[in-house]
C-alpha cells in the first residue's frame, strides 16, 4: 500500500490516517508478556525473508528487547537507543545484518525504559526515518503492554497483528489492548472531524461515569445525527487488526479465535480478522533455549506448515508478489538456508 504523505491542511475528515506512513508496516502485540510475539516477529521476518522480500525486523520492545537472539545476534553494537538518543542521525545508521541477506535488524535499546508516552514531535520523527529506510516491508515486535506508545505505534501500521492464546487472561489483555487502540483512535478524530467532536464532548459530559463504552457511544451517535454516526462508522471500519491465536494444544482451542472475533465485534464494533493458528510444540521451546528460528531449525514441521499459511495470508492481503507458491517449496528453500544460520 502506497500512502501519500499529505500536510495537516490536506488531510480528509473521513479518510484521515492517524499519521502518515508510505511503508508496509506489520506490527506485533498482543497486551500481555509471553504470548510469542517476538518468536512469531522472528518467523514472519524470516518467512517474508525467503519470499524475496527485503525486510527489515524492528524490536520495539523498550523493556526486555530480546529478538536479537532469535536471529544469531549475540549482541548488538547499535540499538534504538542510539538514534532516540542522537547519538546517530538516521535510522538506518543502526540497522544490523543477519544471516539471511534481504534480512535486516534494528535492536531496542533498554535506557529507554519507563518511557510510556513519547512526545508527539519524536514519534513524527520516528515515522520520517521509517519512511526513509529502504524495505519492502518493515516488521515491528511492539512488546507486551498497552502504553499509548505501543498502541500508537500499532495504530499507524498498515497491518496490526495481536497475538493471542487460549489463556483467558491472554484474551482478556488482547481485548484491552484493542479497546484502548480504538480509544486513541476515536481521540484522533475528534481532532480533524468538529462534528464529532462536539457530540464527543456532549457524550463525556453527560455520561460521566468514566465508562465508556463504544456500543453505548454509537447509539449516542446514531441519535445525535446521521451524518456524524456515518462518518465514525466509516472511520472506525478502517480499522482492521488481524488475529493470531498461538500455542493451541486442541484443535478445538481455534474456537476460542472465533470467540474473541465475536466478542470484540460485539463490544468493541470491530471486525477482527482470524487470519491463523501456531500449535503448542516444544520444538518452538527447544528452539527458543537454543536461540534459534524454529522454522530454520525445523523446515517440514507442522508448525512450519502453520508458519506458511499465516504468511500466505498476509502476503495475499498486504504484499504484491512472491514466488514461493507451496508449502514444498517454502520448506526447500528453509532447508538451503541452513546453513547460513548455523
Ligand atoms: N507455539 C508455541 N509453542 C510452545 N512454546 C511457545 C510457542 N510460542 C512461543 N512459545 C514460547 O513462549 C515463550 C514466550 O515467547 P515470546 O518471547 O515470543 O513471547 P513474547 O510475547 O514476545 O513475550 P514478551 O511479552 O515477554 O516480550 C518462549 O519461551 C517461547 O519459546
Ligand atoms: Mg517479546
Amino acid at each position: 500500500m502506497h500512502i501519500t504523505p499529505q500536510t495537516k491542511a490536506e488531510v480528509k475528515p473521513i479518510a484521515v490516517k492517524p499519521e502518515i506512513l508510505n511503508k508496509n508496516i506489520w506490527s506485533i502485540a498482543g497486551g500481555k508478556g509471553g504470548t510469542g510475539k517476538t518468536v512469531l516477529s522472528a518467523n514472519l521476518g524470516i518467512g517474508m525473508a525467503i519470499f524475496g522480500y527485503k525486510v527489515i525486523l524492528i524490536d520495539a520492545d523498550l523493556g526486555v528487547p530480546n529478538l536479537h537472539n532469535y536471529l544469531r545476534v549475540k549482541r548488538p553494537k547499535t540499538t534504538l537507543d542510539d538514534f532516540l538518543t542522537k547519538k546517530v542521525r538516521f535510522l538506518s545508521d543502526v540497522i544490523i545484518d543477519t544471516p539471511h541477506k534481504n534480512l535486516k535488524f534494528i535492536s531496542g535499546g533498554t535506557n529507554l525504559v519507563g518511557i510510556a508516552n513519547l512526545h508527539y514531535a519524536k514519534k513524527q520523527q520516528i515515522i520520517r526515518h521509517i519512511n526513509k529506510l529502504e524495505a519492502d516491508l518493515i516488521i515491528v515486535d511492539l512488546g507486551a503492554g498497552i502504553s499509548n506508545n505501543t498502541v500508537d505505534f500499532f495504530n499507524i501500521s498498515t497491518c496490526g497483528l495481536v497475538i493471542s492464546n487460549p489463556e483467558p487472561s491472554a484474551n482478556q489483555d488482547a481485548y484491552f489492548f484493542l479497546k484502548n487502540a480504538i480509544y486513541r483512535r476515536i481521540k484522533l478524530f475528534t481532532k480533524v472531524n468538529e462534528e464529532f467532536k462536539k457530540a464527543f464532548n456532549i457524550y463525556i459530559d453527560t455520561n460521566g461515569n468514566g465508562v465508556f463504552e463504544i456500543p453505548k457511544f454509537f447509539n449516542f451517535l446514531q441519535e445525535y445525527s446521521n451524518n456524524v454516526y456515518r462518518d465514525f462508522d466509516q472511520f472506525l471500519s478502517e480499522f482492521q487488526p488481524r488475529l493470531i491465536m498461538n500455542k493451541l494444544r486442541k484443535s478445538k482451542q481455534k474456537h476460542d479465535g472465533i470467540w474473541f472475533v465475536n466478542l470484540v465485534r460485539t463490544f468493541l464494533q470491530i471486525d477482527v480478522n482470524f487470519i491463523g493458528e501456531l500449535r503448542y510444540d516444544k520444538r518452538i521451546i527447544k528452539s527458543s533455549e537454543n536461540v534459534f528460528p524454529f522454522i530454520i531449525r525445523y523446515p517440514g514441521s507442522s508448525i512450519s506448515k502453520n508458519l506458511f499459511s499465516i504468511l500466505t495470508d498476509l502476503n495475499t492481503t498486504d504484499m504484491k508478489y512472491h514466488s514461493v507458491r507451496t508449502f514444498r517449496q517454502f520448506k526447500s528453500l528453509l532447508k538451503k538456508e541452513q546453513k547460513n544460520w548455523n
